[in-house]
C-alpha cells in the first residue's frame, strides 16, 4: 500500500486561480521526494494540504489507502502525528531552552497543560543527540546559529515519531555548507525509515539527496522522476527560458 496518494488536488485561495492545478502523485515509504519549483509555484500550498493545515479545494490526498479529507476532530490529530513539518524559519521558542522547544514536539499526544514523562524527556534527549546536539539541551535557543536551531526544528519533528516530514525550504536560510548539512540529517533520517517530502531552490541539492524529484510550475506538475533526469531542457521546463542552473 502507497504511504500517501495525492490525486488530482486542486487548491484555489481566490475561486479563480489555482495554486495547485490538478496535481497527482504517490509516495512510497522510503521515498525522498524532492519538490522543486519557482517562488510561488504552489510548493507550501502542496505541502500544507497534505497535512491539512490548508484544505483542498478538490481533489484526494491517502495516507495508507485511507482519504484524510474529510478527518475532523480526535481523527484529524491522529493522523497529524504522523506528519512532521520542518520549516525555512525554525518556528522555534526563541527564549526557551533546546529542550523544551524539543518536547513540544509531543504536543500532539497530550494536552499543553499536561507535564512530560521522564520517557519523553529520555527520548528527547536521544533525538538531540541524533542530530548532534546532545550539549545544547539547557541552551535558549536564540543563543543558537541558523544551522543548530534547524536541527533542533528536527529533532522536535521526531518527537512525533513521524512516517512523514514535510520540509518546506528547510535551508533556504542557510549558508551552503550548513545547507548541506541540514540535508545530511534529514538524509539519515529518510534511511532510518521516514519519508522525506522537501521543497529545494536550489536543483545541485536534489540531485544529491533527492531519491525522486517533482517540480511545479504555477501549481501544475512539471517534471516527475529521477534526480538524473533533469537535463538542460528539463530545467527550463521548470525553471523557464531564462533561467541558468548555479
Ligand atoms: N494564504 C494565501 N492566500 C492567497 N493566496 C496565496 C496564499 N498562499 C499562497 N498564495 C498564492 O498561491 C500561489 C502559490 O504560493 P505558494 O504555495 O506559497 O508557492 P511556493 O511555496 O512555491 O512559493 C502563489 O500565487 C501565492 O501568491
Ligand atoms: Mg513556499
Amino acid at each position: 500500500m502507497r504511504l500517501l496518494d495525492v490525486q488530482n488536488l486542486y487548491k484555489s485561495y481566490d475561486g479563480s486561480s489555482f495554486a495547485v492545478n490538478n496535481l497527482s502523485f504517490e509516495m512510497e515509504d522510503k521515498d525522498f521526494i524532492v519538490l522543486l519549483g519557482l517562488s510561488g509555484s504552489g510548493k507550501s500550498t502542496l505541502l500544507r494540504c497534505i497535512n491539512r493545515l490548508i484544505e483542498p479545494t478538490r481533489g484526494d490526498v491517502r495516507y495508507k489507502g485511507e482519504s484524510i479529507i474529510a478527518l475532523k476532530g480526535k481523527d484529524l490529530r491522529h493522523y497529524r502525528r504522523n506528519i512532521a513539518m520542518v520549516f525555512q524559519q525554525f518556528n522555534l521558542i526563541k527564549n526557551l531552552s533546546v529542550l523544551t522547544n524539543v518536547l513540544t514536539g509531543r504536543l500532539g499526544y497530550h494536552g499543553i497543560g499536561s507535564a512530560y514523562g521522564k520517557a519523553e524527556i529520555s527520548s528527547a534527549m536521544h533525538n538531540l543527540e541524533r542530530v548532534g546536539l546532545q550539549d545544547f539541551a539547557q541552551k535558549q535557543v536564540k543563543q543558537l546559529s541558523g544551522g543548530q536551531q534547524q536541527r533542533v526544528a528536527i529533532a522536535r519533528a521526531l518527537m512525533q515519531e513521524p512516517r512523514i516530514i514535510l520540509a518546506d525550504e528547510p535551508v533556504a536560510s542557510l549558508d551552503p555548507a550548513t545547507a548541506d548539512s541540514i540535508m545530511q540529517y534529514l538524509a539519515e533520517i529518510n534511511q532510518e525509515g521516514i519519508a522525506v517530502i522537501c521543497s529545494l531552490h536550489f536543483l545541485s541539492l536534489a540531485r544529491r539527496y533527492g531519491t525522486r524529484v517533482l517540480a511545479l510550475k504555477d501549481g501544475i506538475k512539471a517534471f516527475e522522476g529521477l534526480p538524473s533526469q533533469i537535463d538542460r531542457l528539463r530545467f527550463k521546463e521548470i525553471y523557464g527560458e531564462e533561467a541558468e542552473e548555479i
